[in-house]
């Protein structure tokens, strides 16, 4: 039996690729400090390791007897990265680095590893859509940290032959997305608020775009990626292919929810990238898959779960 440790485990996108692992019968270990995920977004049948992704004692016990490691703990808001830019460089940069390092330590060879990078890693160019070659000039810590990832992936597999493959997700969405914290994914945020008849926020013009991709096509990437890895340090889009401004979102989302939106617009965030639309080319051609789930079906997806878990 296959056992692999999912850094981030608890939380949005790490909880739905544990349930696919364990859908097929595999085991799981977590290693996860309930920062932003949950226990409850977990199997019962999946292991927890509740310590801090940069601690390598940590990351050395959870990642014993594995297979490989899927790693996504990170500090996901760009917002709450500038806000507190030295400690979520720990977790996502010194993070990353301590699993590279764990993964060249094991025996009787090195972990292969597969990691969330980021769309962030892009910045604002002018050539869209944006594919694996355009330059990464990243506008926020968030960003650079993802890209200081990718540096030091290559590291791993030329220094220590750590093979590794990693995933530049867009703005990922779906079930268990928490629309609770203002550092939340805006889907699950607009979602959340529509839905209750509530206003919604738009930062700035409403005129930004990107790149939705459901969360289940992005386990698909994940499982491909890890599948068969045996050489190499690759980076690749995880993406739609589809931009939607976010003013045309809020549209979206009323629509799905069978409510008229109320904006408010406040300031635009630093750091936000204006446009963000990827090319999934490179994806497809690697692993034979694209992104299945239109932006109105997973939206509908996403809305029924809040209906079924929001509290009375
Ligand atoms: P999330 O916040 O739901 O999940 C992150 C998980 O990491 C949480 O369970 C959190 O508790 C855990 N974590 C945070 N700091 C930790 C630490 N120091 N040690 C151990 N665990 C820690 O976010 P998500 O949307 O599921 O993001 C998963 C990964 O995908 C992240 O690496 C994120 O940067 C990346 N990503 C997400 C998106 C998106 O749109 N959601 C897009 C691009 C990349
Ligand atoms: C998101 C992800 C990040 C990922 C990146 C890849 C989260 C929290 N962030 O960042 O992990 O690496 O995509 O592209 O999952 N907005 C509003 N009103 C709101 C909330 C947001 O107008 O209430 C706007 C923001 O200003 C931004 C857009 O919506 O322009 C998207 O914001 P957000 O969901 O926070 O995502 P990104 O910053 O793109």
């Amino acid at each position: 039996m296959a056992r692999w440790l999912v850094t981030g485990g608890a939380g949005f996108i790490g909880s739905h690729l544990v349930d696919a692992l364990l859908a097929r019968g595999d085991a799981v270990c977590v290693l996860d400090d309930l920062s932003s995920g949950r226990r409850s977004n977990l199997a019962a049948t999946a292991e927890l390791v509740v310590g801090h992704v940069a601690d390598p004692r940590a990351v050395a016990d959870a990642a014993r007897s594995c297979d490989g490691i899927f790693h996504l703990a990170a500090v996901a808001s760009v917002e709450r990265c500038s806000k507190d830019w030295l400690g979520s460089h720990r977790t996502n940069l010194t993070g990353t680095i301590t699993i590279f390092d764990q993964a060249r330590r094991a025996h009787p060879k090195p972990l292969p590893v597969v990691y969330a990078s980021s769309a962030a890693v892009y910045g604002d160019s002018d050539r869209l859509p944006l594919s694996e070659t355009t330059a990464a000039r990243p506008l926020s810590a968030y960003g650079a940290d993802k890209l200081g990832g990718e540096l030091h992936a290559r590291v791993a597999w030329s220094l220590y032959g750590v093979p590794n493959v990693g995933l530049r997700f867009f703005n990922v969405y779906g079930p268990r997305q928490d629309p609770s914290s203002p550092y939340s994914g805006v889907i699950a945020i607009f979602a959340d608020r529509i839905a209750a008849g509530r206003g919604i926020e738009i930062f700035g013009d409403g005129q930004q775009s990107r790149d939705f991709i459901f969360v289940t096509d992005v386990v698909a990437h994940l499982l491909a990626a890890m599948a068969g890895l045996r050489a190499g340090a690759r980076i690749f889009n995880v993406c739609s292919g589809q931009g939607l401004s976010i003013l045309d979102l809020a549209q979206a989302v009323a629509q799905a929810a069978g409510c008229k939106p109320t904006i408010r617009h406040e300031a635009a965030r630093r750091s936000d990238i204006r446009a963000s639309i990827g090319d999934p080319t490179a994806a497809r051609a690697a692993f034979g898959l694209a992104a299945r789930t239109g932006i109105a079906q997973g939206l509908k997806s996403t809305l029924d779960f809040m209906k079924a878990h929001r509290l009375p």
